[in-house]
């Protein structure tokens, strides 16, 4: 099937859309031996050689698409220097071997789910602001949370000069009742400690976080360090997401 070149290097993981229409510009991109420099030029990823700063770009990979339980005290990146367990290491011990790509972050003391895959297009749609897919969180407070302040993080605050789009709070039943209550938080957007940091906001440390739910998918029958693959359904689904779903 002839593609787009854009869409054939964003689709193997190597690079964004945009970036990869950057790369062909800057003449780093080849089909078949010949430089190719026009945006529109399309290939087929299962006949043509094609290239990438001289990598070939791997053809027939079998996309994969994983909703990892990551628990705490594993980190949400491929590498990572100081040596800690990665959620690439953990896969790897639970006999995952072909490459995947974690879709954003989860912080090293987080807990909860997270998306890995080797499908590039699908992995930028959903870190980009317009798909806005929420993503529910479970966190508990070091102290108990005021009724007025839980509604300004709600309605937004700014973070690195940033407003924070709307997000929704609600208590967790009993849990919500103790010196350190629990309460659920869910956000449209994945900015830096995000939550943390609206709660530091109110004077609040987070003392546990676990993300419980991304868009329709949810954490039920994954215990921590539990991984599965997505059903063709859920992958379609999650490919059609708007804001509206
Ligand atoms: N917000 C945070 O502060 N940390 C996470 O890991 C995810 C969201």
């Amino acid at each position: 099937m002839q593609e787009r070149l854009q869409k054939i290097i964003a689709a193997a993981g190597i690079a964004s859309r945009r970036k990869a229409e950057e790369l062909i510009r800057q003449g780093l991109v080849s089909v078949n031996g010949s430089i190719v420099t026009e945006l529109g030029a399309k290939a087929d990823a299962t006949k043509d050689h094609i290239r990438v700063a001289g990598k070939p770009v791997r053809r027939g990979i079998k996309p994969l698409y994983i909703l990892l339980n990551k628990p705490a005290g594993c980190i949400s990146t491929v590498n990572d220097p100081q040596g800690r367990p990665t959620v690439i290491s953990l896969l790897r011990a639970r006999g995952v071997t072909q490459r995947v790509y974690p879709v954003g972050r989860l912080d090293y003391a987080s807990s909860g789910l997270i998306l890995l895959t080797n499908d590039g297009a699908l992995a930028n749609f959903l870190m980009s602001k317009a798909s806005a897919v929420p993503r529910t969180y479970h966190i508990k407070l070091a102290g108990r949370p005021e009724a007025d302040k839980l509604k300004k993080l709600e309605s937004g605050i700014a973070l690195d000069g940033r407003r924070t789009a709307p997000a929704v709070i609600r208590p967790l039943g009993e849990l919500s009742q103790r010196d350190k209550p629990w309460f659920e938080i869910r956000l449209v957007e994945g900015r830096y400690h995000q939550v943390r940091r609206m709660f530091e906001r109110i004077g609040l440390r987070v003392l546990k976080l676990k993300r419980v739910r991304i868009a329709f998918l949810d954490d039920r029958g994954l215990g921590p360090g539990q991984f599965r693959h997505l059903t063709a359904a859920e992958v379609s689904r999650l490919r059609k997401w708007s804001p509206q779903t």
